[in-house]
């Protein structure tokens, strides 16, 4: 049987995480490299209500109401019910698979909340408008993260580059020309929830040094988004080592990050840094293409358990 198939992609942060969720902008495109699938399939014998979850991955094969009602795949179903009132929805199987790698810092959460906010909508018939996926979304990360800021789920809502600051209307992302991007994987678990409010534990017993840090990412994001318009790499570059030192400096990094990050500088890269929630996950680094072979060998010397090679790009707005 043909079912309803759904794809988002991962993302990455290039430059603002943690300060993001302190209100300074920070910019995010999609990996489409890497992507979450959800097919749902009718049962037109079942009855309303009467939905199976199916997700190999994580060992999940339920009903969906026998998961707890703070199950962030309930959640996803409750959200898109009441925002389009219904009350009886028609039996259905929903297929979950991503390879988003999980605990890696690329959205591998949000991009699940995406894809099941478009699923469950979209059986329906309903197309709902990015904006409403990515409000709808939120409320569903807001189960695996505590109090994000958002960038997550409007990048990969969008599926577009984005400079997103908390209380402001997205933008989208234009480059004066396309920059490659080199993603690895440090093959530690990243904690984002973890991350996050360590962060906000140690900015409570010091706000004047974590302020100072916040606003110097805030400022690097701005100088960003000016080289990437002019598609200034070396600049850029440098503007993510700065980055990464001020992610250091709030005690997000991890010792197997900063050796992929060193090892990708030293390998010829313009710049790199860590990406996302941090304490393992995945690194960035600015590269020139043509020699994405030999970076992309010697940060797997390093330790990488994977790599990625991505562009940024501009995104038609
Ligand atoms: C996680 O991808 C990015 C963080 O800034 C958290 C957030 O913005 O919610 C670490």
């Amino acid at each position: 049987m043909t079912g309803l198939k759904i794809t988002s992609p991962a993302k990455t942060i290039l430059f603002g995480e943690h300060a993001v969720v302190y209100g300074y902008p920070a910019i995010a495109i999609p990996v489409s490299q890497l992507k979450t699938t959800i097919t749902i399939y009718p049962n037109p014998l079942g009855k309303s209500n009467d939905i199976t979850i199916i997700a190999p991955d994580i060992g999940l094969h339920k009903n969906l109401t026998s998961l707890p009602k703070t199950h962030p795949f309930f959640t996803a179903f409750d959200v898109v019910c009441h925002h389009l009132g219904i009350t009886s929805y028609p039996s259905c199987t929903l297929k979950i698979t991503s390879t988003i790698p999980i605990a890696s810092g690329l959205g591998s959460s949000a991009s699940i909340a995406v894809s099941l906010i478009k699923a469950f909508s979209q059986f329906l018939g309903a197309v709902l408008p990015p904006q409403t996926i990515t409000d709808l979304s939120y409320q569903v990360e807001t189960i695996y993260h505590g109090t994000p800021s958002g960038i997550d789920n409007t990048v990969i809502g969008f599926e577009k580059g984005v400079i997103f600051q908390k209380e402001k209307k997205v933008q989208f992302l234009e480059v004066g020309k396309p920059v490659s991007i080199l993603i690895a994987n440090s093959g530690v678990h990243g904690k984002t929830k973890e991350a996050v409010s360590g962060v906000r534990k140690r900015w409570e017993q010091d706000k004047t040094k974590y302020e100072t840090l916040f606003e110097k990412i805030g400022t690097i994001t701005q100088q960003a988004l000016d080289s990437l318009k002019t598609g200034h790499e070396i600049k850029l570059g440098l503007l993510m080592n700065e980055n990464h030192a001020c992610l250091q400096s709030i005690g997000v990094s991890h010792p197997k990050l900063d050796l992929l990050v060193n090892t990708a500088r030293s390998n010829g890269a313009f710049g790199a840094k860590l990406c996302g929630g941090g304490l393992g996950g995945n690194m960035i680094a600015l590269i020139n293409p043509d020699h994405s072979e030999e970076i992309q060998q010697a940060l797997k010397q390093a330790g990488a358990t994977q790599t990625y090679l991505t562009k940024i790009e501009s995104t038609s707005l």
